[in-house]
């Protein structure tokens, strides 16, 4: 009998987590392994920018279904996950659900999935801010309580979920799926459109990425963050493609700059071409901490605490903090040319789908999924 596999994807950054995972099990598939996967888009992220062009670029097959459920306040966001994911399991049940990350589509699935008896994977597992102002944090503390299997990216996460009471039996330390959908796909990065218009050369520019409600949410805040970079950044240009969330803030913000360019988000492999050719990278996305470092591109990250240790302790990435005050002797150093260089970081290697799927093809046999 076949393993049912369904797969959950709802935001920009699970399409780059799951792309790999799926590659590696059509192979097994066609290897003559009974696995089977289903697809589910939850339609929290939408628009071709955040959605349309990942799926094209990185080859994700089409969902086999789409919940389109988006918009709304978090709570609206993951009650109508759930009603039409608890529909979608009801009507196509599986061994296993797999989520990853930390978006709402992966808590909300995640609940649906255990409240059917239905087994719960999690990609990205056991890692912590501790920080519970951020629902990432909030998603990542209620999905890891209810997993079966814990697929993780360092042994960070691994003593978390230790020190959780998680059996080591339960924990599989494979490596970054993120990175191996980066290492893939790097030979075909390719400039986006604002290369050329604004004839940009390699390492006299930066990438600024915003996000996060505490960083983007308020106006005055937003401003000052984005003032103090270009107060320090010596007059190179700063691109900035601005996630949706930060456009309906900063369009109520009457701000312009010369030398700042404020661009709709990138598809996966411009944005990427920007990063690896990049002064440094200003952010408070954890993903790009993890692409920054292996990129070996010096990395600011605007966030007090971070999920990701080992992109400190090894990568590219500085905790500049929140207070917009502290970006200036940062970027002093980076002009000065005293950034650390990025080191090797453990199984962070290309090879983190096929170790999960190896996980996967274990867990059959012993007849446990
Ligand atoms: C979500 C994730 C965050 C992840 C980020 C990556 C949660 C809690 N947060 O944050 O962890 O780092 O995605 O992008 O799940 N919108 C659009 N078009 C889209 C998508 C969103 O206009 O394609 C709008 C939404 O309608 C909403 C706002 O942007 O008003 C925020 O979207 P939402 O999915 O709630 O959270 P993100 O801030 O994108």
């Amino acid at each position: 009998m076949s393993y049912k596999i369904t797969i959950i994807a709802g935001a920009r950054p699970n399409f780059v987590k799951i792309a790999p995972i799926i590659h590696e099990l059509e192979q097994v598939k066609s290897e003559g392994a009974t696995i089977n996967y289903r697809l589910v888009h939850t339609g929290q992220h939408y628009d071709k920018n955040m959605s349309g062009s990942f799926f094209n670029q990185l080859k994700i097959p089409q969902p086999h279904v789409n919940l389109n459920c988006y918009g709304g306040s978090h709570a609206t966001q993951t009650a109508s996950i759930m009603v039409e994911f608890e529909k979608e399991l009801l009507s196509n049940p599986a061994n296993l659900v797999l989520v990853v990350g930390d978006v709402t589509s992966t808590m909300a699935c995640a609940i649906v999935a255990q409240k059917l008896h239905t087994k719960v994977a999690h990609i990205e597992a056991g890692i912590r801010s501790d920080d519970w102002s951020m629902p990432e944090e909030i998603n990542r503390l209620i999905t890891d309580s209810i997993t079966n299997y814990f697929f993780t990216t360092s042994e960070t996460a691994n003593k978390n979920l230790i020190n959780n009471g998680i059996s080591k039996d339960y924990i599989f330390f494979v490596g970054n799926t993120m990175i191996d959908s980066l290492l893939k796909h790097r030979p075909h990065f390719f400039a986006p459109p604002i290369w050329n218009k604004l004839n940009l050369i390699a390492d006299n520019y930066m990438v600024l990425t915003l996000h996060r409600p505490a960083n983007v949410d308020e106006e005055n805040r937003l401003k000052f963050t984005i003032d103090s970079i270009l107060a320090h950044s010596n007059n190179i240009p700063i691109i900035f493609p601005v996630h949706p969330r930060t456009k309906k803030v900063l369009e109520r913000l009457e701000i312009s700059y010369p030398k700042l360019y404020c661009i709709d988000p990138l598809s996966y492999l411009e944005f990427n071409y920007l990063v690896e050719n990049a002064k440094a990278v200003l952010t408070d996305s954890g993903g790009i901490t993890e692409e920054a470092s292996i990129q070996d591109i010096p990395c600011m990250t605007l966030r007090d605490n971070t999920e990701r240790p080992e992109t400190i302790t090894l990568g590219t990435n500085v905790l500049v903090g929140m207070d917009p005050i502290k970006i200036k002797p940062h970027l002093a150093r980076l002009f000065k040319g005293q950034w650390k260089r990025g080191q090797q970081i453990p199984k962070w290697d290309g090879k983190a789908s096929k170790r999960i799927v190896d996980v996967f093809l274990e867990l059959q046999k012993s007849e446990d999924l």
